[in-house]
């Protein structure tokens, strides 16, 4: 059996144990972006304080609490990304994407960074992968967005997956239900926790969130978003339900459904795996139709998601398969070394994977190593110029030309 790293699952899935099952996780949104016209960008591990700020917005956790904030030597207040949607919106406005056709799909990945209390599935640095569709209102495109989710999900086989979708309906319809919302928590404020309490004026939404019993209970009765839809909001929720239905993508209306960034408007989703703990959200998003103006761009509808791979992997659970070689090439003598070099860059590089000892191992270390690292065959430069090669499974032997080993390992 070969040897592996042995990381504690869960707190360290940055180890090789779990980088095949990382890996395959981004070839797999690789596919399923790329058939669907989404282009990969990037952007900047830190950019301005200002840009969270405003995007985020300044009532959110993110932005009040879990910034990694510093100075830089210019005296300018920079910030480690904690989120790509700003940072993809920021790029759009600065690189004039608005003159391109829309909408522009895009789509990300890469570390993010959050001062969180880390726990499983919650870490101070995590990964996401994300989609943005910039530059369309067309309900098509929020049930485009969701369905590659939903692709994602059915793709890798994560276990326990609900989509539960919701509607904030526009910032201006908004307004008057924030009103009706406030007063429902003034009413009651005695009950409800202190954080609550401090954000009714500024970001009363949030209460649908909380974990403290007292805030439960006065939320119970408070009036609901969804049933103060405008009529143009609740119509495109139609639209994105019946749209998704036809797509045979399933899901739950979730009333009480509220996120943890300030910007989005209309549509909101967010999938939950039911083997994780507490951390369950393996992504979500929803629509931004007012980030781009608000980030001195022209007025652009847009929407996306973002999912955390640490919680996909998680909620996957997989052994990683063990470790295999197609060939080991071992030696019986020091000067055959250099032939060994030689004769695995050439394997390589046609395509046959190959390791040799680069330890100085004697024969007897050299067979060890070869089995440990799952070799289909080893090939034995002997001293006398002579080759053997090896079926690690039989033990079976033959006497080989170096010169025909392509050919031997390619004909199985
Ligand atoms: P978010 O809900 O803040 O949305 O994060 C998206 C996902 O990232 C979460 O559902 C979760 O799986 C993962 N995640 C968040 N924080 C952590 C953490 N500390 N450790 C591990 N995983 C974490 C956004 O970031 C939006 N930008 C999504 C979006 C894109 N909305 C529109 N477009």
């Amino acid at each position: 059996m070969a040897e592996k790293f042995k990381a504690p699952r869960g707190t360290f899935d940055v180890l090789p144990d779990r980088m095949t099952q990382r890996e395959s996780l981004l070839r797999t949104a690789h596919r399923i972006f790329g058939r669907a016209g989404y282009d990969w960008m990037m952007t900047p591990s830190f950019e301005d304080t200002a840009l969270f700020e405003r995007g985020v917005g300044k009532s959110t956790d993110i932005v009040r609490k879990e910034m990694f904030t510093f100075e830089d030597k210019g005296g300018r207040s920079l910030t480690l990304r904690p989120e790509g949607t700003a940072p993809v919106c920021r790029a759009y406005v600065e690189h004039g994407m608005h003159k391109l056709a829309q909408p522009v799909k895009l789509a990300y990945s890469g570390p993010f960074f959050r001062h969180e209390r880390p726990q499983a599935g919650r870490y101070r640095q995590f990964h996401q992968i994300g989609v943005e569709a910039i530059g369309t209102d067309s309900p098509l495109a929020d049930a485009e967005v969701i369905t590659l989710f939903n692709d994602l999900v059915e793709e890798l086989g994560v276990p326990g997956v609900e989509l539960r979708l919701g509607s904030l309906g526009s910032i201006e319809a908004r307004r008057e239900y924030l009103e009706e919302l406030k007063s429902h928590l003034r009413s009651r404020s005695d009950e409800l926790s202190d954080d609550v309490k401090d954000r009714i004026e500024i970001n009363p939404l949030r209460a649908f969130d909380s974990d403290h019993p007292g805030t439960k209970e006065v939320m119970g009765d408070a009036p609901q978003l969804l049933e103060h839809l405008d009529s143009s909001d609740a119509e495109h929720f139609e639209q994105v339900k019946e749209l998704l239905g036809a797509a045979s993508v399933e899901f739950t209306i979730d009333p009480t459904l509220v996120r943890g960034l300030d910007y989005y408007t209309r549509t909101i989703f967010s999938f939950v795996c039911d083997r994780l703990g507490a951390q369950s959200e393996i992504g979500g998003g929803g629509r931004y139709d007012g980030l781009i103006s608000q980030l001195g761009g022209p007025d652009t509808p847009a929407i996306g998601w973002a999912a955390g791979v640490e919680r996909i992997l998680l909620a996957l659970d997989e052994e990683a398969p063990a470790p295999s070689r197609d060939l080991f090439i071992a030696v019986a003598g020091e000067q055959q070394r250099t032939r060994a070099v030689a004769l695995a860059g050439e394997l390589r590089r046609a395509g046959v994977s190959v390791e040799i000892d680069l330890a100085g191992r004697s024969v007897k270390g050299q067979m060890k190593q070869a089995d440990r690292i799952n070799a289909a065959r080893t090939l034995m430069l002997e001293e006398d110029g002579t080759a053997s090669l090896r079926e690690m499974k039989t033990g079976r032997q033959q006497q080989v030309e170096p010169a025909d080993v392509l050919e031997l390992v390619r004909s199985d």
